[in-house]
């Protein structure tokens, strides 16, 4: 029996009849929490299918002895994201934790996207994660304003690919940075009311991992070294650590997360700098200037601590970034 982490905590996972989104469900459950279990069931396409997914993490929850639910909500409707965290209070009387994990793949070359393969993959991604959390934000400030102690978790689902541009993936990437800048967002927001938002960037062996083409190997590689390094399930269990109360003091961030390898990343931080005293920059000088935000090595190819430490030694050396 794992530590009981999130013992009585009641959780919504969206996507959560397969794939990553079945392991944050089977996860939470297993340190004790309580789980929505909420799968529209659609295709990776996001079209219909006859299949009922979340059933079968429900039943095996149950199978293991804590407790589940199904939900068929489609949330990426404001109305369908609210029923989703509706279900949660409905069932158990409150909702604790939120992972906004569901997602559809529509890759194409940004001249060959259709109108709706934009709209749809950033309402399901994007606008899904905005219709849940606004919902579960909703109740944790008004638990707040009762005076009631507060308690809220609400975890994100970005993408890796933010790292390497996401040739061939721009609806998915635009909905996906979308996700990481909301949740840093909400993050200050819902401070005042003991919620944490954080978001995540996985890599594991389910469906959505053969949608990128830089991640096709993902989805190919074998078992190895007696491991699986590609099952979902390491990805949950930082989620899990994420929504528990041990990680009350992480908030506004984002961690790339697969197999046995966790980065913080800062995709929104400056990593190199331009600047002179009282005077801005002319074009003429910044064709001189430019270069040197590329010399040395990118972020995306070291580790962020790496990283940091050779641009902290190159300033030391006064290779400084400044003009
Ligand atoms: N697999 C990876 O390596 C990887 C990498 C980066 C990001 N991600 C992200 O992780 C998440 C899960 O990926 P996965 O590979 O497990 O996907 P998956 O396709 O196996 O599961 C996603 C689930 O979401 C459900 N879903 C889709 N639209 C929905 C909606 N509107 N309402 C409710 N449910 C809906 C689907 O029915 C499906 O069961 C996605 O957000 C994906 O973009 C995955």
């Amino acid at each position: 029996m794992p530590d009981r982490l999130l013992e009585g905590k009641i959780a919504l996972v969206t996507g959560a009849g397969r794939g990553i989104g079945a392991a944050h469900a089977r996860r939470l459950a297993a340190y004790g929490a309580k789980v929505v279990v909420n799968d529209t069931g659609v295709a990776i396409d996001g079209s219909a299918t006859e299949e009922t997914p979340a059933d079968e993490v429900v039943a095996a929850i149950i199978d293991g002895g804590s407790e589940a639910v199904t939900d068929g909500h489609d949330i990426s409707t404001m109305d369908g994201g609210a029923a989703a965290v509706q279900k949660a209070i409905e069932t158990w009387g409150r909702i604790d934790i939120v992972v906004n994990n569901a997602g559809i793949g529509r890759p194409k070359m940004v001249f060959n996207l259709e109108e709706a393969d934009w709209d749809d993959v950033i309402r399901v991604h994007l606008k899904g994660t905005f219709a849940v959390s606004r919902e579960a934000c909703r109740f944790w400030r008004s638990e707040g304003k009762a005076g009631r102690e507060g308690y809220g978790r609400i975890v994100n689902t970005a993408t890796g690919l933010l790292h390497m541009g996401g040739a061939g993936q721009s609806n998915y990437v635009a909905a996906k940075a979308g996700n990481a800048a909301f949740t840093a967002a909400i993050a200050q927001e819902m401070e005042q009311y003991g919620v944490t938002a954080n978001a995540i960037m996985p890599g594991a062996r389910t469906r959505m991992a053969n949608v990128g083409w830089r991640t096709a190997a993902i989805a190919e590689r074998p078992e190895s070294q007696g491991w699986d390094a590609q099952s979902p399930d390491h990805v949950a269990e930082l989620v899990c650590y994420l929504a528990s109360p041990a990680a009350d003091w992480i908030s506004g961030q984002c961690f790339q997360v697969s197999g046995s390898r966790i980065d913080h990343t800062l995709t929104w931080l400056p990593r190199a700098e331009l600047r002179k005293d009282h005077e801005g920059w002319t074009a003429p000088e910044l064709v001189k200037a430019m270069p040197k935000f590329f010399a040395g090595p990118r972020p995306n190819e070291l580790p962020p601590k790496e990283w940091a430490e050779a641009r902290k030694a190159a300033q030391a050396a006064g290779d400084s970034f400044a003009g």
